[in-house]
């Protein structure tokens, strides 16, 4: 099948105005992606149909699986970005997508100045990982884009991911959600149903699932309102609104279910590629550099443990407890 025909299945419909897919953060990192775009065979970036841009941080020789690649924009993204000594799989369940995205690695590679392919394509369920064998603790991150509110399983899923992810790990994902619950016959009216949206989970429902499967402290990096542009929808819809929502989850033994004040700080020391002048962890943790932040317990074990690590002056230690972690207060 021609892969132009798999397009208007995965896009936004005309019923949603989607974010840019550079929309995540401002300044060198998005312009860093940009550049990187230019160089990727417009056939991959044609019929990128994700939500956000859950391109990680950081990833310079990690190896890396991208749940429902599609054609492959992300992966491709990310095999750039990690570089010839680090490794993308691509997994989705389509073949006529992954044939698109397996006839452009050559072209890819050789933009990039790869001298061996450092992407591959698997074909796959992304709620049943070893059925596609990928080993326990065998990524470093996993990302998605747009995939996880199409599957049914979706605790399956997160499961699938916590156990493929190394320890330290973090799994880094776009997908659409709603602020409440969507009752029955709004997840089947026909209209939210061609816009693939019936499967939207409520931001709340992702958050306990997550901590279900291990991940104790999920964290938002962006939220992105999904505008309604037709007004039949809007009407029937009441009050809901679609997000287009980044998280990161971080595969962390000992996490607390919540940040606790331990009367720390870290500083960004400005060394990842692309970030200069600042990073955020989220929405709620952004650091520039050189400046000491006030950072909860699990933030410390986040930037202690994962790939961040060496990025980070952690400055303090957990053995005295102050309370709750309130980050308005300086
Ligand atoms: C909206 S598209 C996003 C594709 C890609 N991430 C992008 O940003 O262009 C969703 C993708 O998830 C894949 N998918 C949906 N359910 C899946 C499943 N259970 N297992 C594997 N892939 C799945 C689809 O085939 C499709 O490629």
């Amino acid at each position: 099948m021609d892969s132009a025909q798999w397009r208007p299945r995965f896009r936004f419909g005309q019923a949603f105005t989607a974010p840019a897919p550079m929309d995540d953060g401002e300044g060198e990192a998005p312009r860093r992606l940009a550049r990187i775009l230019e160089d990727l065979p417009a056939e991959v970036v044609e019929c990128f149909s994700g939500c956000g841009s859950p391109i990680p941080e950081a990833i310079g020789g990690r190896r890396l699986l991208d749940l429902g690649c599609g054609t492959g924009r992300d992966a491709f993204l990310c095999a750039n970005l990690a570089g010839p000594g680090g490794f993308v799989m691509g997994l989705d369940r389509e073949p006529e997508l992954l044939a698109v995205a397996r006839r452009n690695v050559e072209e890819a590679m050789a933009r990039f100045g790869h001298p061996e392919p450092n992407v591959a394509f698997r074909q796959g369920l992304i709620e049943d990982l070893a059925a596609a064998e990928l080993e326990d603790e065998g990524f470093d991150v996993v990302i998605s884009n747009r995939a996880l509110n199409l599957v049914p399983r979706k605790l399956a899923v997160l499961q699938e991911v916590h156990r493929v992810l190394k320890p330290g790990g973090e799994f880094y994902f776009a997908d659409v959600y709603t602020d409440r619950r969507l009752p029955e016959e709004i997840g089947s009216d026909p209209e939210v149903l061609r816009e693939q949206l019936g499967g939207a989970l409520y931001v709340g429902d992702l958050v306990r699932m997550a901590r279900r499967a291990g991940f104790a402290d999920p964290r938002i990096v962006s939220r992105n309102p999904l505008t309604l542009a037709d007004p039949d929808l809007h009407a029937r819809l009441g009050g809901i609104s679609f997000w287009a929502v980044t998280f990161r989850l971080f595969k962390i033994p000992g996490l607390e279910d919540g940040d606790e004040d331990y009367g720390q700080a870290a500083r960004y020391l400005g060394t990842i590629p692309g970030c200069a002048h600042h990073f955020c962890l989220d929405a709620e943790n952004c650091f520039e550099t050189g400046r000491a932040v006030r950072i909860g317990g699990n933030s410390d074990q986040i930037l202690r443990i994962s790939r961040f690590a060496p990025h980070f002056e952690i400055l303090g230690d957990r053995s005295r407890h102050f309370g709750p972690f309130a980050r308005t207060v300086s």
